[in-house]
Parts: C-alpha cells; structure tokens; sequence
C-alpha cells in the first residue's frame, strides 16, 4: 500500500548516470541537492549547468503529497485539467480539518460529522483519480509521508509548506501552491527556479537537553524568517550523522521558517535504521546500493565555502536549548537568559499550557523523551503547573506510544491527547470558544513550528513560544517561561527542592512500530466509474469558473485597495482557523481576504477606505463593492510579503475579488509563484521608498503592460488625491511561460487550453 519500490528502484537506476553528467557538465563536485536537482530535470539528463538564483528549470517530481485543506482546491482544479488518472503517486491526508477540543475521540467524531461533505469528496476523487488516501485520524501528512513515503535522494511536492518535513529522510521537497500540485499531478513539468545553497556544518554531538529542535531554533535566530529564502539548506558533518533521521526531519520542517525552498540531509545510517524500522528495508537495500550518489561529493563538505553560496557552522555541543517567540519564530533566547529577556520584555512568566506533537516534533524519540520528564513528577512527587496536550504525528506513532505505556505516563500528568492531526499548530484549537478575539495576554509553549499572532488559538493576546517537546514538557511542569532545567530547581508537593533529570529516550521503538489500522484507502485501479458530486446549495465546496484572460490593455483607473504595513503572511492574507471550512468554497472563503493585515494608514486589521464613498469597511466588503462596479485594484507590501504557507487561496481570493496586481517590497518564493499560477501581477518596487510615496486615495494606471516581457521592469503613474503624480518602476520576475499564464487568465487555462 504504502510505497511504490519500483518507482525507486527506477529513480536509482538512472542516478549514477545523471549525476555523473551534471557533475561533468558543471565541472565541479556536487552537493546533495545539486545531486538531487540534476538527477530530477524533466528532459532527463543535464545538458547544461543552471545559474543558482536565476535560470528556471522543469522538474520532475517522484510523488505529490496534498493535506485536505489545500487538497481540496487542488483537486478542484485538478478535476478541470481533463486527466483519467494522476501521472505521479499522490496521496490525500486528512488533518487539517479536525478540531481540537476535548481530546481525539469526541474531536475526531465532531469533525467526521461537520467535515464529512470534504472529506467524502476527497476520498471520492481520491478513489477516481489513483490517488491513496489517508482518512480522518491516521495522522498528519508530514510525519505519514516521513512514515512512509520519503526516500532519500527523491523529489517530491507537497501542498503544504512543512513538506520540506521529508528532508529528513534526504529528499528534496519542497511545499507548493496546489495550483503546481496540478501541474505534476496532470503529467506537465514543474517549474522551480535553480534554488541557491545553504551549507549547515554541525559539528559536536547533541547532548543532554539540546535536542534537533534547537538546531534550526539557532538557525532561524541566524538567518531569520527570511535568510532561506530562494534556498536548499544542506546540512552535514558529524553532528549531522550522529543525529536521529526524525531529528532531521524536525530541522528540515521549521527550514519553512526561514523562508527556505527546503533542507536536507545526506544519506547516512540514521535513515537506514528509520527506513528498516518502518517495514521500508528493500529501500534501505535499494539505496546503500547507490549510496555515494545520496549524498555530496566528499570535496564539498572538505571545503563547504568553495561550493556552497553561505556556509554556517553551529557546534552542537555547545549549542543550549531555545525558545523561540513570541509572534515569530525567529526571535530566538537560549533558556538561560529567558529570565532576563522576558521580564524586559513584560512577557507573561506564566505558562497557561504546553503542548507538544504535530509534524515538527511527534516522533517516537520526541514522545520517549518527553515521557521521560513526565514520569519524573511522579517519581518525584512534583504537580504540573500548566495544562498540558499531545498531538500525536500519526496512527502508528499514536499506538506504538500508548502500547509502550508513555499514554499513561502523560494521562498522570493530566495531559490532553488530541487527535492525530494539526489541531492547534493551525488555529483549529476551540479554547476560547467564540471569545478568541478578545482572549487574555496570557503565554503558552509549543514544540509546533509556527507562533504568529493567533495561529495556535486565534487570541491576538496569546504569546507563543517554540520550544523542543522535552523543553515545553519542563516548563510545562514548572509553568513558568523563565524555567531553566539545567540549573533551577522545584519544590515539590513534600516542600523539597528537586531538579529535574535530563530527558532520555530511545530514537526508535525498542520493540518496533504496530499500529492496528493505519488508516490508509488505497484508490480503485480504475475509476473512472466513480461520480463526483458537489451540491450546488454546498456552503463548503464549490466546482471553479475559469478567470477571465488579460484583455491586453494596460490596466488603468486602479484603486488602491490595502496597502499592508509590516509583516504581510498567507495568514494575513487569508487566514486560517475558523476559514479553514471554506477552503473549497471560492466565493465564501474570500470573505476572508486580507482581514489579518495591518491597514497601513490607520494601523487597523480590516479597515480600509472605499475610495468611491469615502467609507471606511472590511476589506472584502469594500473590494467586492470595487467588483460590482467593475474596478480593478491594487494591493501594496511591505519586505517578504506572503511569507508563512504554500495555500494558494491567498492568491485566488484577490483573484476572485478583482485585485489585479499586488505591488510590494519583496515576495515569499512559494506566493509570488501562487500570484503567477492565478494570473495576477506579483511587481517589486524598484525603488524601496516608492512604498512611502503610496497614499491612501490613489489611483494606479499601468504605462507599459502591453509591452509586458521577461527581465523588463514596468511603469505605473500613480496619482494622488490631489491630481499629484508619481511614476513608479517596478520588477517582475516572470519569464516567457509564466507571461503566457498571465495572459490566459491563469495557468490553468492555459493547461486546460493546451489538453483541449
Ligand atoms: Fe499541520 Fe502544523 Fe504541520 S498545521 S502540517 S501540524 S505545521
């Protein structure tokens, strides 16, 4: 059921001679993701080398991983490309839909009720296109895909940012829009621009309470949310292979945190054991076969600053444990100056609750360690202070656990087990009930990802910080922020003072994985007798209309409909939460639009003016009044706008609305390509300060967009309220193909154009 050996055993056989070519061609040794990139081009082998940062290239993935959030408009799109079958193995993971409340049975049950229209839909178009489906409750798509899917020296995409996850296990893969989900699932290439390189040495050893976590927490305080971006990050050395290969996973899934295209490791004897351990040993054999070519040449971690674009070095053995936070996951403080940082800062020492779990940190080593901190109240007759939950990464990992007995050993410390799913790494965390918005300041610890304003709770008020599972289960007992388990004590409920042991555990389950129903649904092999409905009445999905095609005139009389100040991230865009519901539902999630960014002119969330009155409303309210009346408009951004996730609703709702460019400082790689895939115009100030020169009642008429052409910058008169003027130059990144989505409306018509 699981994985398809054949279609690795092809990938292997023809490595050694791709590679050989590229390096040849390139004359020069290869990194891994070198490796990886070249012996993964769509026309096969390497014909010429590729400028990093600059040229285009068309790959071709070895599989396509979709989360039922994102899946759904994936599918949707994927129904209109006219294909019988998909071209790649792809599968369907249902987990993102499935809200935490009172722990996994009751929510699990709740959401097979309330979600039961998606998820009947995606397993039916699962069922009729080839694709395997993963129901309800078998686990979160990175830690399945880790499971049972990765394997090194593979490509794969993924509609999620944090398929980056399986670089773990030394793949390249990378998080994308659905709209490029489509694309490999119909057989076309995809397209990525030739990432740069990022080399990571880890030397040391990790070693009592420094976990992988810690690795990419010291990563992302060095290269911040946007130092990886247009990146692979690359990391080696004996730190790198001493580690576990779900350690790897962890560092490669928060790589999304720096913006980076994705991470990876070479492949080494912790993945052999994981692949072993998880029934995968004729892909181990397969790849310990060709095991030269799953990793670097050896002269490029010999002189890393020779063959890499920016090398880091971080010693492993020196390296403390962090937290990361609040509102980003950048903002990194090693435990021991917490005390110090949080009080000048007048965060809330308090820790309401702890959670750990999701696809960053669930694997069974994360589990045993933690448990092993949970047992010590017991042992040392210690309460936890803070409410406490698990979020389990899959069934397997879920059952091993419990058969293992760290279940209980969290039960006694009154933990919540939720479902295997994204719960509140994605806002889908009921805590408040309908009072989110207006929650208290209050402080909580993770070892998710993410920990911008709202993701885990939806309360703007909530400072999340990002921790290691066995850091967030020390603080939890303790419930301050400011706890330090390397040097400070407790005192227990007998008035001792007691220190807490370091974690222990084990990388893989002594006795192995079992699991009773993992719960996969493999498609029929030919389905095309399989009927898919959607109600036309449906308030959860909705079968798509094409956009309409560029009528080739310069846009003009454009208003500005929302100029962001500061962060702008898919979540700003189009949130999550609550939204989550509507993400097959076009019209009814563009509700949403841009109600998360900050209103550069009045510092408010969802407050913009409607320049034909003069008003002031939410913006899908104003633009919608904008569409009625057959106006286009313009959105304008600060520096790394559409950070944050791969969901192309971010792009398809201004779309939708009738935003017709979006004109910033810089892009997240994954939203400009989204913006492109929908046919909207993604510019960048050629000048930083023409930001400061946009007012709040201007006008955008476009002066040479029907000379639209790759590497071309375009001009915009920009008039003020005043009848003032600013002709501002902006750059685009599009290429011919790309201009050709543009004109067709979107890539879609154009696929759909082209299989006519
Ligand atoms: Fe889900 Fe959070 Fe991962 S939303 S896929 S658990 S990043």
């Amino acid at each position: 059921m699981a994985f398809d050996i054949d279609m690795i055993k092809k990938v292997y056989s023809e490595v050694a001679e791709r590679v050989d070519a590229a390096r040849e061609i390139t004359g020069k040794p290869l990194t891994l993701a070198e490796k990886i990139l070249y012996s993964h081009l769509w026309d096969g082998k390497a014909e010429k080398a590729f400028t990093r940062g600059k040229d285009y290239v068309d790959f071709a993935p070895d599989r396509v991983a979709c989360q039922d959030a994102t899946a759904q408009m994936a599918l949707l799109q994927f129904m209109h490309a006219g294909k019988p079958k998909v071209a790649v193995p792809t599968t369907v993971h249902c987990d993102h839909l499935i809200q935490a409340k009172v722990g996994a049975e009751a929510d699990l049950k709740r959401a097979n009720e309330n979600s039961n229209e998606v998820f009947d839909f995606l397993e039916s178009v699962s069922n009729k296109y080839g694709i395997g489906f993963w129901k309800p409750g078998a686990g979160i798509i990175h830690q399945v895909v880790l499971e049972n899917y990765a394997f090194p020296g593979g490509m794969m995409i993924g509609t999620d940012s944090h398929t980056v996850n399986a670089g773990g296990l030394g793949m390249v893969a990378i998080g994308v829009g659905g709209a490029d989900a489509v694309d490999v699932m119909a057989g076309m290439p995809w397209e990525l621009k030739f990432p740069k390189l990022i080399g990571v040495k880890l030397t040391g050893k990790l070693s009592g309470w420094t976990a992988p976590k810690d690795v990419i927490l010291k990563v992302a305080d060095i290269l911040t949310v946007k130092g990886g971006t247009g990146a692979i990050i690359e990391y080696f050395g004996e730190g790198a292979t001493s580690m576990s290969c779900t350690g790897k996973g962890t560092i490669c899934n928060m790589g999304a945190e720096v913006g980076a295209t994705t991470s990876t490791f070479g492949y080494d004897e912790s993945m052999d054991r994981y692949l072993r351990a998880t029934d995968r040993a004729d892909v181990a054999d397969a790849a310990n076969k060709v095991k030269e070519y799953l990793t670097a040449d050896p002269e490029v971690y010999a002189n890393p600053e020779q063959y890499f674009d920016q090398v880091i070095e971080i010693n492993l053995s020196e390296l403390e444990p962090h937290l990361n936070g609040p509102f980003t996951p950048d903002l990194a403080t090693p435990i021991s100056k917490m005390s110090e940082v949080a009080k000048e800062n007048d965060w809330p020492l308090n820790v309401e609750v702890g959670l750990i779990g999701s696809c960053t940190n669930s694997s069974y080593e994360d589990i045993s360690r933690a448990a092993s901190l949970a047992q010590q109240v017991s042992d040392k007759k210690l309460k936890t202070k803070s409410k406490f939950t698990i979020t389990p990464g899959s069934e397997q990992v879920r059952y091993t656990i419990e058969r293992d007995g760290y279940i209980d050993t969290f039960d006694k410390i009154g933990a919540t087990v939720f479902a295997n799913a994204c719960g509140p790494c994605i806002g889908m965390w009921d805590r408040y009930g309908d009072n989110a918005a207006d929650g208290p300041r209050n402080t909580i610890v993770h070892s998710f990802n993410r920990n911008f304003a709202k993701r885990a709770d939806g309360n703007p008020n909530t400072l999340a910080f990002v921790g290691s599972p066995e850091l967030v289960t020390a603080i939890a007992i303790s419930g301050r922020l400011d706890f330090n388990p390397l040097t400070d004590t407790l005192i227990n409920e007998e008035g001792e003072e007691v220190r807490l042991d370091e974690p222990r555990g084990y990388e893989l389950p002594p006795e192995g994985f079992a699991v009773e129903d993992a719960g996969y649904i493999a498609p029929l092999e030919d389905g095309t007798g399989v009927e898919i409905k959607v109600s036309s009445d449906s308030e959860r999905l909705q079968l798509l209309e094409p956009f309409d095609p560029w009528d080739g005139k310069n846009i003009t009389g454009a208003k500005l409909l929302l100029k962001a100040y500061g962060k702008c991230t898919t979540d700003h865009i189009s949130m999550a939460g609550p939204w989550l519901r509507f993400r097959g539902h076009l019209d009814n999630i563009s509700n949403n639009c841009f109600i998360g960014a900050v209103n550069a002119f009045n510092k408010q969330t969802n407050f913009v003016k409607n320049q034909l009155n003069g008003e002031y409303g939410g913006v899908p309210d104003v633009q919608r009044v904008y569409k009625a009346e057959g106006i286009p408009t313009v959105v304008v951004g600060d520096h790394n706008y559409g950070e944050g996730s791969s969901r192309e609703h971010a792009a398809m709702e201004p779309r939708h609305l009738g935003v017709r460019a979006v004109i910033v400082k810089s892009f997240a790689r994954i939203h400009e390509t989204n913006l492109k895939k929908q046919g909207m115009l993604g510019l960048t100030f050629d000048n930083e300060n023409d930001y400061d020169l946009i007012q709040e009642d201007d006008t955008f008429n476009f002066i040479d967009l029907n000379e639209f052409a790759p590497d071309k910058p375009l001009h915009i008169e920009v008039v003020h309220a005043d009848g003032s003027k600013d002709t501002i130059k902006v750059n685009h990144t599009y290429n011919a193909q790309q201009i050709e989505w543009f004109k067709a409306g979107s890539a879609l018509n154009l696929i759909k154009r082209q299989n006519a």
